[in-house]
């Protein structure tokens, strides 16, 4: 075993992070976090606080699920790995593809595509969106249109189609044949427009413009975050995705929702399409269907894209993606058990109460301290805004968000600081005695921020 002056050591020295510049982290050696409880996490020194981020969106049972890790146990006795590739399959993986299609039967959606993480199932709906087109002759269609802010992980599909120049600048070039029109988001868009129904309304104009543009036969899919999470939290007027669908079946495009941070209830509704009562062609889900244990995805397809794919008698229709996790009978295990305890904590209703409560906490801040420029979200994925001047919507500067991350912590908090936003994604079980805690940590920070 080593001892704790090992791990201070070695921290940040052989292992780089991610998200992180490697010189950041050796001059700002990281948090260790030694163990989690309930939705608390404790750090080296012994300190424990309340997990404002829920672990990245995904910890929704928080960190003490025993129903979670005895079903991974056991499959670990049972059945600790084995390939999905064809010609062989396991039974946590048939039931899971069994349960999913029920779960997400609302949605239109009836097949799962398995694999290891949010990244990697976009991937698969964006491979398996051009390759729906070809096995129909449509063979030009394979250009993908996205919102900007919008993120979608970073293998290099994601990141082509990834709405922020952090994630895109020091790897380009991207893939060919991406676009990107602006996202619904009402505190900063290219229109100056306030009403979220109108800027929604010019939004879907610049859409179709966009299809029209590059000829509706060259493209392939529109992919968008119901609600957009890492992009600082924009939900969309409620007529936004209904709009696209409309506009997408004018054109014969694809709808993919990524729904990594918003499927499994933390919006309030248990998927975010949902929310907007539309039905997506691809649906990608990720993170909280494992609850964070085991790295997980599942990319679910509609009838339609099944049966195109089913009823082809040659090579096109052959699927020539996945990967050697796909369908990991543990992680297939943990997420049957997730969806379960999901369901029965109904922790989607709890998101939309806990989550109402904060919103109007967080809108009592921005009474308070005016360095909040706006105060946003849905359920359980809120973000503050933190500018120097509310007039000019200057950014806040990152040594003053440093503050204000160091200031909650101090109070017993661990918040989530993205540039010059505050995002409060807690695990989807969180108590009203424990989201005072996160606003009383905020207030603390805030106060002594300025
Ligand atoms: C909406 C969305 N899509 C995709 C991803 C990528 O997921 P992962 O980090 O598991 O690859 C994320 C991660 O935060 C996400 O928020």
């Amino acid at each position: 075993m080593r001892d704790a002056e090992f791990f201070e050591k070695h921290n940040a020295q052989h292992f780089w992070h991610p998200m992180a510049h490697p010189a950041d982290m050796l001059a700002n050696p990281p948090k260790i976090i030694t163990s989690a409880e309930g939705v608390n996490l404790t750090d080296s020194n012994g300190k424990t606080v309340l997990d404002a981020v829920g672990g990245l969106w995904n910890v929704n049972l928080g960190y003490s699920n025993q129903k979670i890790k005895t079903a991974m146990q056991q499959q670990l006795q049972t059945l600790p790995y084995y390939t999905s590739f064809s010609g062989t399959s396991h039974e946590s993986a048939i039931e899971l593809s069994y349960v999913l299609s029920e779960w997400f039967s609302e949605d239109g959606l009836s097949r799962a595509f398995f694999s290891s993480g949010g990244s990697d199932s976009i991937e698969t709906a964006l491979r398996l969106a051009r390759q729906y087109h070809r096995i129909r002759g449509d063979k030009e269609r394979t250009k993908f249109i996205s919102l900007k802010q919008g993120y979608h992980g970073t293998h290099f599909g994601g990141a082509s189609i990834n709405g922020n120049a952090r994630f895109r600048r020091n790897y380009e070039p991207m893939l060919a044949g991406c676009f990107h029109i602006p996202a619904p988001w009402t505190y900063r868009n290219p229109f100056d427009e306030t009403d979220p129904e109108k800027l929604a309304q010019r939004c879907v104009a610049l859409l179709e413009a966009e299809i029209e543009f590059q000829g509706a036969d060259t493209v392939a899919a529109f992919i968008m975050e119901p609600v957009l999470g890492a992009g600082g939290i924009i939900p969309p007027h409620k007529s936004f995705m209904p709009l696209v669908r409309e506009i997408c079946d004018r054109h014969g495009v694809l709808l993919i929702a990524d729904e990594v941070i918003t499927a499994y209830g933390r919006t309030g509704a248990w998927t975010g399409s949902r929310l907007w009562g539309v039905k997506p062609d691809i649906l990608c889900s990720a993170k909280a269907i494992t609850n964070g244990y085991f790295p997980f995805a599942a990319t679910m397809l509609s009838n339609q894209i099944a049966e195109t794919f089913e009823n082809n008698k040659d090579a096109t229709g052959a699927i020539g993606h996945g990967y050697t996790y796909s369908a990991h009978p543990v992680g297939a295990a943990a997420a049957l058990a997730t969806l379960e305890e999901m369901k029965r904590l109904e922790v989607a209703t709890n998101a939309t109460n806990r989550g109402n409560e904060l919103m109007l906490e967080c809108l009592n801040l921005q009474k308070k301290y005016d360095i909040i420029g706006d105060v946003r979200g849905i359920g359980l994925m809120l973000a503050l805004e933190i500018v120097s001047n509310r007039s000019t919507k200057e950014a806040m500067d990152k040594t003053t968000m440093s503050k204000i991350f160091d200031g909650a912590y101090e109070a017993g908090v661990m918040i989530r600081v993205s540039g010059n936003k505050i995002i409060i994604s807690p695990s989807l079980i969180v108590s009203k005695l424990e989201t005072q805690t996160i606003v009383h940590a905020l207030d603390h920070a805030l106060g002594s921020a300025q």
